[in-house]
């Protein structure tokens, strides 16, 4: 299965693709996990993205696109991958359409996680992760059982994305207004489109998409 998640930043992506990765037995594709990674790595894309990231602008189409179609060429993707944050303009899902006809493939499901923007601000600016090994927390919403520790791996050190900023987020959210929304009737015109409450708890909205991943 070639399943897309689809909803602005903070609606709650990340935390539906890695429980679907463990339930489905999928592989999540970040493209933000992977930036991180290469920013982290020092590597000479990974420093160009992370400028680009920390403004809350879009990484170019072209850089994207051969960062996805490498991964998509691994083993494990041919199980079937969750994709988290791609497509992220029109340009790019008409190339992962290209791409994944290559291979006799094509997407089976997009999943787009309705939210109130209002919100949002709360969820990105109560977020942080455990240094050690990922697990992704929030202030208010999922503490870790016992604070400092993370629940995963006992880690005690936390980090908070620099791009997890009021003023950042508003440019994020009008890169997903104009730039990402514009998807919508591209898959829409395929018949490809689920929407989920991304509003409810994240159990709920756990339950919504099994509901409808029975529908695509
Ligand atoms: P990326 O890393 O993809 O970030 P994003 O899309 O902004 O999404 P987030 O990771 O912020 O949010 P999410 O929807 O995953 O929410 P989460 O589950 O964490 O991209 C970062 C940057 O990389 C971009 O700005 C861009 O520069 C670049 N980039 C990446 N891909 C690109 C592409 N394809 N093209 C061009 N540039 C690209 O949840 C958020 C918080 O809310 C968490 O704390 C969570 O615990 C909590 N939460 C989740 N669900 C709920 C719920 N139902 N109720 C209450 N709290 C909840």
């Amino acid at each position: 299965m070639i399943l897309i998640l689809l909803g602005p930043p903070g609606a709650g992506k990340g935390t539906q693709a890695k429980r679907l990765e463990k339930t489905r037995s999928l592989v999540q594709l970040s493209t933000g996990d992977m930036l991180r990674a290469e920013a982290a790595a020092g590597s000479k894309l990974g420093l160009e993205a992370k400028r680009i990231m920390d403004e809350g602008k879009l990484v170019p189409d072209a850089l994207i696109i051969g960062m996805i179609g490498e991964r998509l060429d691994r083993p494990d993707a041919a199980r079937g991958v969750i994709l988290d944050g791609f497509p992220r303009t029109v340009a790019q899902a008409e190339a992962l359409e290209a791409m994944l006809a290559g291979k006799g493939r094509k997407v089976d499901c997009v999943i787009e996680l309705k939210v109130d923007e209002t919100a949002l601000i709360d969820r990105i600016a109560g977020r942080f992760s455990c240094t050690q090994c990922g697990a992704g927390y929030h202030d208010t919403f999922h503490p870790p059982r016992k604070a400092g520790v993370c629940d995963q791996c006992g880690g005690t050190r936390f980090d908070r994305r620099k791009d997890d900023n009021p003023e950042t987020m508003k440019t994020r959210l009008k890169a997903y207004r104009e730039q990402t929304a514009p998807i919508l009737p591209f898959y829409e015109g395929r018949g490809l489109v689920r929407q989920v409450d991304g509003m409810a708890e994240v159990a709920e909205v756990a339950s919504q998409i099994d509901a409808a991943l029975e529908r695509c």
